[in-house]
């Protein structure tokens, strides 16, 4: 099933707008403004830097994925936001203490010069913060529309033949999925009405879609992933993917978790602990945010154990995670994971896993790689879920009825066949049957 698809050239500039303008987006904008000047390395994009093999192992081929399909340069890019407080990209990668200052100040007219638009914003939905940067409208469907107008405005001021939304902003309450989700006419009409159910999250998705671009939630609250929003994607034949990045411990537990599954290690439990003292931290620090990402961290192991295909392994398995806010780790979030596992004739053994990690530093590749490849979708006519760029998430976004995948050796397998199905290469399924064949 080698089909090379049509894919438009990236030609002109690509515009990635990001709803929040913090730690995360931007480590990821002054990363990629560093990169393309030389002043640093963009490592952990495999956009920029990761290779794929082609054909049989005996062809040698691996080119750069960068060349192998046609994704914009980071020469390219042009960069813009929203955020709930005025402070441009500079002074905002100054406060999160993410990157140096010495770091920061070589490219601080660059970063000085992208100001955030005025969020749509709500206290109800993120509990710890407030700021004044935020539009006054009087119903959520206004709100969608100055969106929009910030959008054709960015896109027009900029030249930018195309745009990305990703969502970076901070993460919201836990929403159940309810009526006014089920249908984009009853979404429509909750615009109009104000309905409590409809977050900031789902109008910019709502806005970005409306306008043409593609959007991407990186966080784990309820946004694109509704019937709604769902039924415009198809409406506007965009492509849209969530949710959650993948990054910190989440990242280390679907590492860790198919290498155990694969050597039938049973598991008895595994207690997950962080803490950190970034501003996620703090909005993470509200219960109802809190269960948001509870959701979204837990879902992870069940799929990928199968604990009602193996049920003496995993069925008894008691998984806790937990996040506390404390103030002087900054974005240097610590976790501890506990590990109880057990092998031979049910014989007990521990693991401890104590990550010191930067969850910026591991999320801006994520945001940039997204960016690109959505590109490429939205390039390549795919539309709808995105479920190839699993690998870029922790609760990654299906069809209905469909199981995620989990397990990050697989998501790559998927994520990399998929780049061949796109270029009409041979999918590669390891099997090795060659010596047989010939
Ligand atoms: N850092 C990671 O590794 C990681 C991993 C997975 C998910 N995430 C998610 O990414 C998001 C960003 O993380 P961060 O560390 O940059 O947080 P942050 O608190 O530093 O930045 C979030 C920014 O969003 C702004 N904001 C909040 N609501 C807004 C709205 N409605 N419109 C516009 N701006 C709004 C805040 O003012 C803040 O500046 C969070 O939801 C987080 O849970 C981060």
């Amino acid at each position: 099933m080698n089909t090379k698809q049509n894919i438009q050239k990236p030609e002109g500039k690509l515009g990635i707008l990001t709803p929040g303008i913090g730690a995360v987006s931007t480590t990821f904008i002054a990363g990629s403004i560093s990169a393309r000047k030389g002043l640093g390395q963009p490592i952990g994009s495999i956009a920029e830097m990761g290779k794929i093999r082609l054909g049989k192992r005996t062809e040698n081929r691996n080119p750069m994925v960068k060349d192998f399909v046609p994704l914009a340069s980071l020469n390219d890019l042009v960069f813009g936001g929203w955020d709930i407080t005025d402070a441009n990209v500079y002074e905002a990668a100054v406060n999160a203490g993410v990157l140096d200052k010495d770091e920061l100040f070589e490219i601080k007219e660059e970063l000085s010069a992208i100001k955030p638009m005025k969020a749509v914003f709500d206290t109800k939905y993120v509990k710890n913060i407030n700021g004044e940067h935020v539009k006054q409208e009087e119903t959520k469907m206004d709100s969608a529309k100055a969106l929009m107008a910030d959008i054709a405005e960015f896109k027009t001021t900029n030249d930018c033949s195309r745009l990305v939304m990703i969502w970076c902003a901070s993460t919201e309450t836990y929403i159940q999925e309810s009526d006014v989700h089920a249908s984009l006419e009853n979404f429509e009409k909750g615009l109009y009405e104000n309905d409590p159910a409809i977050s900031p999250s789902m109008i910019y998705a709502y806005a970005a879609l409306r306008s043409g671009v593609p959007f991407i939630n990186g966080a784990p609250n309820l946004s694109c992933d509704i019937p709604a929003i769902l039924e415009l994607a198809a409406e506007t034949s965009m492509p849209i993917a969530g949710k959650d990045f993948k990054t910190g411990q989440t990242l280390m537990k679907t590492i860790l978790g198919p290498g155990l599954k694969s050597r039938l290690l049973g598991i008895d439990g595994w207690f997950s602990t962080n803490i950190l003292g970034n501003r996620d931290g703090e909005v993470l620090d509200d219960a109802e945010s809190f269960k948001t990402k509870e959701v979204s961290k837990l879902s992870v192991l069940e799929s990928i154990l199968e604990p009602n295909e193996y049920p003496d392994l995993y069925k008894d398995m008691y998984h806790k995670v937990r996040i506390n806010y404390y103030p002087p780790k900054g974005d240097d979030k610590e976790s501890w994971d506990n590990i109880d596992i057990f092998g031979w004739l049910g014989k007990k053994m521990q693991i401890k896993v104590n990550f010191l990690c930067k969850d910026s530093i591991l999320a801006a590749p994520v945001v940039l790689d997204l960016a690109l490849f959505m590109d490429l979708a939205q390039r390549a006519e795919m539309k709808g879920i995105q479920e190839w760029l699993s690998f870029y998430f922790k609760s990654p976004q299906t069809l209905e009825g469909l199981e995620p995948i989990h397990d990050v050796f697989l998501q790559k397998v998927k994520f990399e066949n998929t780049l061949r199905h796109l270029m009409g290469e041979t999918l590669i399924n390891h099997l090795g049957l060659d010596y047989y064949e010939e």
